[in-house]
């Protein structure tokens, strides 16, 4: 048992409680941010006078030592340390001796797990964007190739009014985009420094937080000493943000199983991303996206537990805040694993067009376009719809489309109808006609495919 504390205790901690209490299996992960940190508060406690430039060059030199040390697997980080702020200064002291001793001065670990918790994930909503960028340009590139390929549109997963694959692509684009503008307002929102606050209510050390806050690439450092070192804010808008983007990805992995179905044979996943059975050979799973869809409950549950557990925590620092770190690395883990493995999936799906269009065809898909025809010929809509209503009851009865209709059979229904009604309630009139913003006809579609090429290159 290494711990920083023990001065005013009698007794040894018991072993029980030493592991319950203990961190260091999880936050081990921020050992770069943790050192990264150190070295930004050393340099300013030099600058500020309260260690000497000796002091401040033997303490940056032993910590770039752990850290090589760490990475290279010469040291190795192991459960004998409480946390990682212990084992990063009992091995300071061990490698440089007493100037070793000074690093804590003016820091709390309140403040420093706040700065190494938002470093962390200050990182990882990078990796994120960039993760949901290369997301949204494989969906781009699918909008831009299937402008043409008809499709039925569902409504309540019953046949509504034709589209294009664009277009059901395009409903995606949109809600990724909204994704990835929500992960860049948290990092603008998050990136302010806790370091300085001490365990709560600042330090008495003339510590100049500006300096380690721009040290550490912040816009600045936090206003108020208690709330930065109980804030979790942060870490609760991520896991909402990835709970949405979760959900979107839920929602369109839904799709693609069933587009992959036997029954609908929209699309094939390719074989890298199916799976098989072990006992029917026939079988050729998507356990991606099942899988993806599944994991979504559990970055949900990650979203209720940091709520759950923050609720009702009075100011300042309580140790129950230590539990925002497991929940928050495996909702990240898990989201980049979706978005990784999804985007590829996606990419290498087959799309089956000829089995798309056949399907718009059929389900009367054009039966608002045949009222709206009526309409135009001077019917009042509500009439009209139940006209194409009779219309769609004779052909269900004869299990044929309104295409196949003849012209004595439409105007036995209503004369009004006239040799232009298949022209009007072709596939291609139907999807071509929608051309209002966000519309599946193709001048639309173009329209917004031109502003997502523009939106893509703003990305960083
Ligand atoms: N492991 C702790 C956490 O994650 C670090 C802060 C400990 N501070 C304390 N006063 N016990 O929250």
């Amino acid at each position: 048992m290494a711990q920083l504390w023990g001065g005013r205790f009698t007794k040894e901690t018991d072993q029980l409680v030493y592991n319950f209490n203990a961190s260091i299996t999880f936050d081990r992960r921020f050992y770069r941010e943790d050192i990264e940190g150190s070295m930004a508060h050393v340099k300013m406690l030099s600058s500020a006078g309260i260690l000497t430039g000796e002091e401040k060059d033997r303490i940056l030199e032993g910590l770039q030592g752990i850290l090589a040390d760490v990475e290279n697997g010469v040291l190795e980080i192991t459960p004998e340390y409480e946390d990682i702020h212990s084992f990063v200064e009992a091995n300071l002291i061990s490698r440089i001796g007493d100037a070793g001793k000074k690093l804590h001065t003016g820091r709390s670990r309140n403040d420093q797990v706040a700065l190494d918790m938002k470093l962390y994930t200050r990182k990882e909503v990078t990796e994120l964007k960039g993760l949901v960028k290369e997301l949204l340009q494989v969906l781009h590139g699918l909008m831009k190739e299937h402008v043409d390929t008809y499709m039925p549109g569902f409504t309540h997963l019953q046949k509504a009014q034709p589209i294009t694959l664009a277009h059901h692509l395009g409903a995606y684009m949109e809600m990724f985009k909204r994704d990835y503008g929500r992960l860049c307002d948290i990092y603008q929102r998050m990136n302010t420094c806790p370091l300085g606050s001490g365990a709560l209510a600042g330090t008495t050390y003339p510590l100049d937080r500006e300096m380690t806050a721009g040290l550490l690439g912040f816009e600045g450092p936090t206003l108020n000493s208690m709330d930065s070192v109980s804030d979790r804010d942060y870490l609760i808008e991520l896991l909402g943000a990835l709970s949405t983007m979760m959900m979107h990805l839920s929602r369109f992995s839904e799709e693609i199983i069933i587009w992959n179905s036997n029954e609908y044979r929209f699309v094939e996943l390719d074989d890298a991303y199916s799976t098989g059975s072990s006992i029917m050979p026939q079988k050729k799973n998507p356990d991606i996206a099942e899988l993806v869809r599944g994991k979504t409950g559990r970055v949900y549950g990650a979203l209720m537990q940091l709520l759950t557990t923050m609720k009702g925590l009075p100011l300042a620092y309580n140790k129950d805040m230590q539990e925002d770190k497991e929940l928050t690395f495996d909702a990240i883990d898990t989201t980049k694993g979706c978005l990784a493995l999804f985007t590829g999936m996606l990419r290498t799906m087959a799309v089956n067009r000829d089995v798309m269009e056949a399907s718009a065809k059929k389900g009367f898909t054009n039966a608002t376009d045949a009222a709206d025809y009526l309409v135009n010929k001077g019917v009042p809509f509500r009439d009209a719809h139940g006209i194409v209503g009779q219309l769609v009851l004779y052909c269900l009865e004869r299990n044929i489309a309104l295409d196949d209709m003849t012209m004595e059979e439409f105007q036995k229904i209503s004369p009004v109808f006239a040799e232009d009604i298949y022209e009007a309630i072709s596939l291609e009139t139907c999807v071509e006609k929608r051309v209002t913003i966000g519309a599946p006809g193709r001048t639309a579609m173009e329209k917004v495919i031109a502003v997502n090429e523009a939106y893509l290159e703003t990305l960083e």
